[in-house]
């Protein structure tokens, strides 16, 4: 538990994001009592009153408990700034003084975020000269920026510049709330404490890995967003490579903070694209926000290798789309075949390690084995982990699960500049190609010419 308590200043507090996530994340820490006390600063541009603020986010928190509510209902209040306006941040700076003394508060705060990031450098530059975020001895300041860090590996080395000219790297944490789901977490753990792994997890043993997200939600009210980002930029240079570091870095000499990134950062810079397709699903130009002539990519498949000697020939598939026919995240690793010593009938197939990240969040380990009765013949049987199984059916909510690591200071979640700007090096790589997006209805697998493109590149999709 956090006894000192801590003051949480969100910009942006009237989006979609702190509404969703960031208070009812807040609501959950106090109610777990991982945090004694708090004050929360709602800040945006719009004029606001406190239950306006946050009544919105009941709908997103399960069996409300009132006591805790009213807790965080007086812990809040609400500061109407414009971002690029000197004096508001001086105003805010004496509305913090204050509340921070009437919750006695010792001045920890978490400064996060949740803008778009055309407004980073602004909010960076006005916290710096304001004093809001400078941390003492006494106190720790963090900053908490929500992705997407920038639009392209330019506008990301911009903001990371004016970030660490005022800023300390360890005060910065740059969020991919995938980086806070339980089973991404588990994957380097898994890997590294288990010795019948890691000597297999390699080329002379693995065929090839796929990591799919497929999302059967569309735009949700994003279209203008969207059309400008598609999802290369929106979930396959943060959420997707994300996953793709830590399933091919090497092992770290410690499991935590920059032991892990340090290895991170190495896979990302190896990566090489070896081919890239795209799709749009039917009624993408009609949607609010979005160009009638969009060419953005609402369905993506890449094949990526990774120039190293753990990995060399390795296939790297990633999948991921919206209005899909279901939602789904996994990752699946797919071994080479053994000789076949059966007289009779071979192996249908390989073995698999899937990691479902969700939903049904599990470990699955896919063999072969005798069928029942025959004398000669084996057929593939499933050993599973569900993750509900360990810790009941209520999952910790990835936003939740971050804050509670920004409080205790652990970056090792957290995105570093040098990756975030590998990341997008890729992504601004792909996009220089110009390639054909082809249509897919809503509510199907993709495009019919994605059949074509796996077949050359001898995929079979396994999600
Ligand atoms: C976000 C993207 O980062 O991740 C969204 O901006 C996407 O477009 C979302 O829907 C997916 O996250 P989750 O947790 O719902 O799988």
């Amino acid at each position: 538990m956090d006894k000192r308590g801590v003051t949480f200043i969100i910009f942006g507090a009237t989006g979609d994001l702190a509404k969703r996530y960031l208070f009812p994340a807040i609501y959950t820490l106090l109610k777990e009592k991982k945090i004694e006390k708090c004050a929360v600063v709602g800040v945006a541009r719009r004029p606001m009153n406190v239950q306006q603020l946050l009544n919105p986010s009941q709908e997103f928190i399960p069996h409300l408990n009132l006591s805790i509510w009213k807790q965080l209902e007086q812990s809040t209040v609400y500061h109407q700034l414009q971002f690029d306006a000197a004096q508001d941040y001086q105003k805010l700076a004496l509305v913090l003084q204050n509340l921070e003394q009437k919750h006695s508060l010792f001045g920890n705060r978490i400064l996060y975020l949740a803008t778009l990031p055309q407004h980073f450098e602004t909010i960076t530059r006005n916290l710096a000269s304001s004093k809001i975020a400078t941390q003492t001895k006494q106190n720790w300041n963090r900053l908490v920026y929500e992705k997407p860090f920038g639009e392209n590996l330019k506008s990301a080395q911009k903001i990371n510049q004016c970030i660490s000219r005022v800023f300390d790297e360890s005060q910065v944490y740059r969020m991919d709330h995938y980086l806070g789901k339980e089973l991404v977490g588990n994957i380097s753990l898994v890997r590294f404490t288990n010795r019948i792994l890691e000597p297999l997890w390699n080329k002379n043993h693995l065929e090839s890995i796929q990591i799919i997200l497929s999302e059967k939600l569309g735009l949700e009210g994003r279209g203008e967003f969207y059309d400008k980002s598609g999802a290369l930029k929106d979930v396959v240079q943060s959420h997707m490579l994300q996953m793709l570091a830590l399933i091919g870095m090497e092992s770290p000499s410690k499991l935590t903070g920059d032991y892990i990134r340090n290895e991170k950062i190495k896979v990302l810079r190896k990566i090489k694209v070896k081919d890239v397709f795209m799709g749009q699903y039917d009624g993408f130009t009609r949607e609010e926000g979005v160009q009638p002539t969009s060419k953005t990519e609402t369905f993506a498949a890449l094949k990526l290798e990774l120039d190293n000697p753990r990995w060399k020939g390795v296939p790297f598939f990633l999948k991921t789309g919206k209005y899909l026919d279901k939602r789904e995240t996994s990752i699946h690793l797919k071994f080479k075949m053994v000789e076949c010593l059966l007289t009779k009938s071979c192996p249908t197939d390989s073995n698999y390690l899937t990691i479902r990240i969700q939903p049904n969040e599990g470990i699955l380990f896919e063999m072969n084995a005798k069928v029942p009765g025959e004398t000669y013949q084996v057929m593939p049987v499933k050993m599973e982990l569900s993750q509900p199984d360990l810790n009941g059916p209520k999952m910790p909510d990835a936003y939740e699960h971050l804050l509670w690591q920004v409080i205790q200071g652990d970056q090792s979640v957290f995105v570093r500049n040098d990756e975030i700007e590998a990341a997008w090096k890729v992504i601004d790589e792909i996009k220089k190609k110009k390639l054909p997006v082809y249509a897919y209805a809503q509510g199907s697998k993709g495009p019919k010419e994605l059949d074509e493109w796996s077949w050359k590149n001898k995929v079979r999709w396994r999600g």
